[in-house]
């Protein structure tokens, strides 16, 4: 039977904690539990087998949200139907980013928050994030629009930050005037 990644909801404090850099190498498990993150977010983005294993559909996940406090990102991105691409991340950084804001327009969601929030994001249109790969080679990935919100959305987790912190209560939603929506 296959076994799903046992995902903390948003009440765990853990969560809210800063996640520590990784040394490497990597342990087995840590790299057993990356493949796990890509399988699951790659199959949960695949109608059929998102209902075969009762998967809400995510493309990313970040460690804090598996339990543990170290510094690593995966992203399982659709490029185009059924083509996905990964980018598995280790003490990843934003070395730069656009000046120019973006927000999804249908908001964002995430695996650990098991609930509608409404309200658009500000997010950098574009970024360069530096990092490393489960070698401990250095990886650089220019990232734009979702992508890019995407990275954020991750990279944020390792502060403890969850996305809604980032709406504004008093003003929750942009126009296209003030905001570029995607
Ligand atoms: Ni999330």
């Amino acid at each position: 039977m296959y076994k799903k990644l046992n995902i903390l909801d948003e009440k765990d404090s853990l969560l809210r904690k800063k996640s520590k850099e990784v040394v490497f190498p990597l342990s087995k498990e840590d790299k057993k539990l990356i493949q796990k993150c890509i399988d699951e977010l790659t199959f949960s983005q695949i109608e059929e087998l998102s209902k075969k294993y009762d998967l809400r559909p995510g493309m990313g996940l970040a460690f804090p949200q598996l339990g543990l406090l170290k510094r690593i990102i995966v992203i399982v991105y659709e490029v185009d139907e059924g083509v996905f691409e990964n980018y598995v991340f280790i003490n990843p950084k934003i070395i730069s980013s656009s000046e120019e804001m973006i927000a999804a327009d249908a908001g964002e969601g995430c695996l650990s928050v098991n609930r509608e929030v409404e309200g658009h994001v500000p997010r950098h249109a574009r970024i360069t994030v530096e990092g490393f790969d489960e070698d401990g080679n250095k990886i650089r990935c220019r990232a734009r629009e979702d992508l890019a919100i995407a990275f954020q959305h991750e990279i944020d987790h390792l502060e403890g930050i969850l996305f809604y912190d980032r709406i504004d209560p008093n003003k929750p939603f942009f126009t296209e005037d003030e905001m570029r929506l995607i």
